[in-house]
Formats: structure tokens, sequence, C-alpha cells
């Protein structure tokens, strides 16, 4: 057991108390230890990338394999060159439009970075991050911060300081507290080792935006497809695993909004004369609708960006409530609902009620 301390910082404007607090965060990480801390998207868990050993305690304090390759987070784009053996024009080109913030750029790595942070490949996965806490830790830290989400792996990543001590307290030797990311899911993965590019892993920055920059993108299919559907395994190894799972068996319904209600109340009061706890993840819109044991908001249909904030939350939520079953609304496939539908449909290891094409018949085939 490691004594776990935990600070507060705020992101806005550091004190100088909070500037010696970051200095002695950074230490931590240049003598070895692990620091977890707030980004944009979900909160990492730090260690100094350059260090075997500290990669190694990352993959301890989480439980992951270590095939499982970190991201390398940086806060200087002149360190970029340090930790990749090429910089490919269409890097830069990212770089200029999306850094820093939650894009993450697969390059082919330099021999400064041990094979222990990139789970044994010769590529690495390099992100600046925007949060002023994750900048600043970065920047006292060494410059080169190995930080995979700092959940336990199988859980969802955590957006909040206290999820993070659920799941690390006594494990690694602090946490920085420093507000609530933005964005909630994790950042975007492109890999830029093939031609045409291609995202391994849907985020805030969507398809339409790299496009934009950079011409044709390609998408890996696993991302919204089983492993079963496309007979083989996603690009991102640690796409790969289940992730998110909550202990209660989720399923997703597809299909008109009305008959999406209708049907999920049939089921919950059928689930509850057989004994079980049952939880409805809705939204806004169609709270009112829903009759079960836990009924909750993920967020507006009209801001997609709320759902994205909250889905993990409302995920760690129905764990504690100890439901058994969980029927969850579907979203839309495109722009940000791509990284939504992404993660809830691996949450729910691809368990899809499709009302509409399948006349109510369950795609059963992916559960295991
Ligand atoms: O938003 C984020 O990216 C967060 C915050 C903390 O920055 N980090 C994060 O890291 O989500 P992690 O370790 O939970 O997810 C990293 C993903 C994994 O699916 C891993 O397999 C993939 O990136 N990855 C890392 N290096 C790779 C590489 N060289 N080639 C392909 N996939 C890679
Ligand atoms: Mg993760």
């Amino acid at each position: 057991m490691t004594e776990t301390e935990v600070i507060k910082i705020s992101p806005e404007h550091f004190t100088e108390r909070e500037k010696a607090e970051l200095r002695r965060a950074g230490r931590i990480l240049r003598e070895g230890g692990l620091v977890a801390f707030p980004t944009e998207t979900v909160y990492g868990l730090g260690g100094d990338a350059l260090n075997p050993c500290s990669s190694r305690k990352i993959y301890a304090a989480k439980g992951r394999p270590s095939d499982n390759p970190l991201i390398v987070h940086i806060a200087e784009i002149a360190d970029l060159g340090k930790i990749v053996s090429e910089i490919p024009g269409a890097a830069l080109k990212l770089a200029d439009a999306f850094w820093p913030g939650p894009l993450t750029m697969i390059l082919p790595k330099s021999d400064l970075v041990p094979r222990e942070t990139t789970g044994g490949l010769d590529t690495v996965a390099v992100r600046m991050p925007s949060h002023p806490v994750a900048l600043a830790l970065i920047r006292e830290g060494g410059g080169y911060v190995a930080a995979p989400s700092a959940n336990t792996s199988g859980k969802p990543s955590p957006t909040c300081a206290a999820f993070v001590a659920e799941d690390m307290d006594g494990r690694i030797d602090m946490i920085i507290d420093g507000d609530m990311p933005g964005i909630g899911l994790e950042s975007t993965i492109v890999d830029l080792t093939v031609d045409p590019p291609q995202i391994l892993r849907p985020g805030y920055i969507t398809r339409e935006m790299l496009e934009r920059v950079l011409g044709e993108v390609s998408v890996d299919e696993t991302i919204l497809h089983s492993a079963t559907e496309c007979a083989r395994a996603p690009k991102a190894p640690g796409m790969k695993y289940r992730h998110y799972a909550p202990a209660g068996e989720l399923s997703i319904v597809r299909g008109e909004s009305g008959k999406v209600a209708e049907y999920i109340n049939l089921r919950v009061s059928k689930d509850r004369a057989e004994g079980e706890k049952v939880g409805v993840i809705g939204t806004e819109e169609t709270l009112s609708c829903y009759r079960a044991d836990v009924v909750k908001s993920v967020g507006s249909r009209r801001d997609e960006e709320t759902i994205a904030r909250r889905l993990y939350a409302i995920l760690r939520e129905f764990d504690d409530e100890q439901v058994t079953r969980i029927y969850s609304e579907s979203f839309s496939e495109e722009g940000l609902g791509q990284a939504i539908m992404n993660r809830l449909l691996k949450a729910a290891g691809h368990h899809v009620i499709d009302l509409d094409t399948m006349g109510g018949e369950e795609n059963d085939s992916n559960r295991k």
C-alpha cells in the first residue's frame, strides 16, 4: 500500500502555493512515482514516459495487460521530435489545428521511448492536452508523461477526482483534484503511420473535423461493430478489451423514441417480476416516460456534449445502486455521437435490441 495524497489545484490561475504543489508533483514523476491529474477529456494516471519502471508501475496500478500501450503527453510541440523518429506533414497540420486538445496521434517512435511504454510496439501515441493543470504538471515532470485513463482496468474512465480515488487510493502517490473534465470521453486516436490516416478511437475531434484538415481519413471498422462482426481485433490494442462494463447487464434499445420507451417499460415490468433491480438510461427529453427502479438522464438530445460529459458517471452510479439490468436509449452515430455510441456499445458488450429491423428480436450474438 502507498499513501495516496490528494491535492486541489484550481485550473484558472495558479497561486504561489499551487505552483509549489505542482513542482512537488513534478518531482514525484521525475523520481519514478505516479500522479493522477485532470485533462480536458478524463483523468489520467501519469508516470515518466521515458522511465520503464514508471510504465511498469502504471500497468500494475491499473491491473492492465502490459501489451496495451500508453499515450505519451507532451506540453511543447518542440518535444514531439524527440520521441518520434519522423514527423509527417499531416502530424504538423493536425497539431496546428487541434493541439493542445483532445487528439492523440500514432507515429513511429524514437529510441528514447522505452518499449515498456508502447506495449512492445514500434509506434508511439502522442497527445498535447489543453487542461492547464495537465500542461503545468507535464512541464514540471520532465516533459513526457505517460498517462492512461486513471481507472482500474475494465471500469469507466474517471471524470472526477473522487472516481480516481475510488479506483486508485493506496496504489499511487498523488491525485491532483482540478476540476471536472469538460469533454468526458477519451481523446480521438488517429493513426498517421497508414495512408489514408485512420481513426482508431472516436472522440470529440470527429472524422469530419480531421478530414477538413487532411482530406480523406478512414475509420477502423471495429469502432461501431463487435470483433465477431468484423472477424478481427481493433487496431488500438486497448480497444479490444471489454471496457466500461457496469455490473448490471446493459442492453441498448434502438428505434423510434415512443416505441423505445414502450418496449423498455414492458421489459422493466417483466424483469422486476423476476426479481431484478432495473435501471434505465434516458435523456432530459424522455425521462418522464419511464417507470423503473432507477431512471437517470444522461443528458439532453439537443446537446450531445452533455451526454458525453455524463456517460461514464452514470455507468458508475448504476453500479453504486446495484441494479442488475439496465436499458439504455440509443444515439445517432454521427459526429460526437460516434464516440458516445462506441463507448456505450462496449459497455453493453454490443448487446443491441433493434425495434425497427429485427421486429424486437435481440441481437444476442455477442453476449458472452
Ligand atoms: O483522453 C485520453 O486519451 C486519456 C487522457 C488521460 O489523456 N488517455 C487515455 O489513455 O484514454 P488510455 O491508455 O486509457 O487509452 C489509450 C488507447 C488504448 O486503446 C491503446 O491501445 C491505444 O490508445 N494506443 C496507445 N498507443 C498506441 C499505439 N502505438 N498504437 C495503437 N494504439 C495505441
Ligand atoms: Mg482507458
